[in-house]
């Protein structure tokens, strides 16, 4: 049920497992934790650690076995349609329909959201992330880095409170990383809620005033940043390899 407050995103007692080849891998293990509305949240951790896996469920691309999920007061089964105008995501790995050009792509996926006509703000977009003269182009025609900003555009269309980006920064060059980070904090100063996924210490660094550490699907720790850094810089392994 919402309050007059809701945290911008709120799970308790999340838990997936995949099943291969009569295998069973635990991927979430009782997950609990809440982010406030306007934090910047780091979600850090090995690879294989889960945190893909958590996005996906907030995407519904994964199905969890057990565990609530509410974005500001909206459960992601009884309230589908509000928890996902309240998100944006950024996926970790890039797919595009081949055939769309970057405008399309765009503008067909403000259609999914009901949005017939959001031409300013898709220009708007285009314009903020450096890819206005990319428009006609054909979306798998683009470099790695500008494909990765069509995504960021996607997740955007629909100007979502929260905004949940997979390892935005992976692979892309110096400036173009801190041409990211400034356009995160400034989403961030808007009002935005983030959650970033990142292998870069600076980056969560910089970013995030708190950060959890997920680690074999499961919260090792929740901290402000600072607090987590130098505790865990003294003699502690932050990560124990998967
Ligand atoms: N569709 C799937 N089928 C089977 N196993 C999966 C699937 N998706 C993820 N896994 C497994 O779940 C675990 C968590 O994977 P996940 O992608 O969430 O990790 P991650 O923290 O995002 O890692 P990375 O930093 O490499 O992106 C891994 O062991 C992975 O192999
Ligand atoms: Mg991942």
């Amino acid at each position: 049920m919402a309050t007059s407050n809701p945290a911008a995103l709120c799970i308790k007692g999340l838990s997936k497992s995949f099943h291969q080849g009569g295998r069973e891998k635990k991927a979430l293990t009782d997950i609990s934790f809440s982010i406030e509305q306007g934090d910047f949240f780091g979600l850090l951790g090995p690879n294989g650690a889960g945190k893909s896996t958590l996005i996906g469920v907030l995407a519904k691309t994964v199905n969890p076995d057990c565990g609530e999920i509410s974005i500001l007061g909206n459960d992601i089964n009884r309230d589908w349609r509000n928890f996902k105008m309240c998100v944006g995501i950024v996926p970790q790995e890039i797919t595009f329909d081949p055939f769309l050009s970057v405008y399309e792509t765009l503008r067909l996926q403000s259609g999914y959201f009901g949005l017939r006509d959001n031409n300013k703000w898709i220009d708007e977009l285009l314009e903020v992330l450096d890819l206005s003269d990319k428009k006609k182009d054909s979306v798998m025609r683009l470099s790695g880095g500008m494909k990765r900003r069509v995504l960021i555009a996607q997740a955007l269309v629909h100007r979502p409170p929260l905004i949940v980006l997979d390892e935005p920064t992976a692979g892309v060059d110096i400036a173009l990383r801190h041409r990211l980070w400034e356009f995160m904090e400034d989403l961030n100063r808007k009002g935005h809620t983030i959650i970033l996924t990142t292998h870069y210490l600076e980056e969560a660094e910089r970013l995030c005033r708190r950060v959890a550490l997920l680690n074999h699907g499961q919260v090792a720790a929740l901290e402000d940043t600072q607090v987590l850094l130098k505790e865990y810089s003294k003699d502690r392994v932050i990560f124990a390899l998967s």
